[in-house]
């Protein structure tokens, strides 16, 4: 009986590492648009796929991000200037895209740009601090996307967004969380509509990793974020209360990154090249056996494992 359970559970395992594994022939062929190269896991990934001899479009914010990863790939990689908080950006990228591609279309549209300044609590910011970050990270991905699908349809093609694990539990104020929120659904629905086209939406949830988005820049906007609070609102929470959670925030950056960026752009390859792609990746073991799992605890359960170890605010009753 055991013995015949076990036999079932390897050959299970077996097909699926093998249909995992099978990869889409002629990729040499197809061009592959990936937003936000100027660094992070846009411009390894960039160079990753470049080495694996797919034609790949690399879209960077700026002209010297885009001079210093074309110089770090081969003649084959070719980029372009994107602004994706622009709607005149994304159409003149767009139509410079489908002059590249012609009639092949599109293979891959890999939404990764996005910002993440300033996070801190939400009482503490303005609107306008949320609205900096959700016209990247998901009106820009949402434009982006609409623009380009006509070209990654008729490819019959590849959409990969980047999204967190903060798109899947909210644990820091500010704009970033309801971005990430917003392109986990945006992929949900698109997903579907798009499936008997033969397009495929992917959805990649990384956890902490050090990229330009979690350095010390994070603690300088957040320095500078408290100074110009409201003096209510500074009353309320206090100095030593924004003291212990900068220090708790400037250690998480510190110590919780993993600095290994190609557990994520592996996830977005295979999103990209294999026959069965999955639907949602998540990169890293912080998400993988922490994060994730958390998330599908009881509400209360998981804000009692996730509350900060802060002091209480100066004003709390
Ligand atoms: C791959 O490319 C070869 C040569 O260009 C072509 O003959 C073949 O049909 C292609 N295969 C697929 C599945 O597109
Ligand atoms: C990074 O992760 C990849 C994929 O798991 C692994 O093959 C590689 O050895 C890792 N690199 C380092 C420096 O740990």
């Amino acid at each position: 009986m055991w013995l015949y359970l076990a036999v079932l559970v390897g050959l299970y395992l077996l097909r699926w590492w093998y249909l995992e594994r099978q990869r889409v022939p002629n990729l040499t062929e197809k061009y592959v648009l990936i937003t936000g190269c100027d660094s992070g896991f846009g411009n390894l990934l960039a160079r990753q796929l470049d080495a694996r001899g797919l034609r790949v479009l690399a879209a960077c914010l700026t002209e010297s991000g885009a001079a210093q990863l074309r110089a770090a790939a081969s003649s084959r990689l070719q980029t372009l200037v994107l602004d994706v908080t622009s709607s005149q950006s994304i159409a003149a990228a767009t139509a410079w895209v489908k002059g590249q591609v012609g009639d092949r279309g599109l293979w891959g549209l890999v939404n990764n740009a996005g910002i993440a300044l300033p996070t801190a609590p939400n009482e503490w910011l303005r609107k306008e601090d949320f609205v900096r970050v959700l016209n990247v990270n998901l009106v820009g991905l949402v434009e982006v996307t609409l623009s380009f699908l006509p070209l990654v349809r008729r490819a019959g093609g590849r959409v990969v967004n980047v999204a967190s694990i903060l798109g899947r539990l909210a644990f820091y104020g500010g704009g970033y969380c309801p971005s990430k929120y917003g392109v986990e659904a945006f992929s949900d629905s698109l997903r579907r509509e798009l499936r008997p086209f033969g397009v495929h939406v992917a959805i990649v949830e990384p956890g902490y990793f050090r990229t330009g988005m979690a350095d010390e820049r994070n603690v300088e906007a957040l320095d500078q974020v408290w100074e110009q609070a409201p003096a209510g609102v500074r009353e309320s929470y206090g100095q030593h209360y924004f003291e212990s959670f900068r220090r708790t925030f400037k250690e998480s950056l510190e110590t919780h990154c993993n600095s290994n960026l190609s557990l994520v752009t592996n996830c977005m390859e295979h999103a990209l090249t294999a026959v069965h792609p999955r639907t949602r990746y998540s990169a890293g073991w912080d998400a993988r056996l922490h994060y994730i799992p958390l998330s599908y605890l009881p509400t209360a359960l998981a804000d009692w494992l996730l509350a900060p170890d802060l002091p209480r605010p100066a004003q709390a009753p």
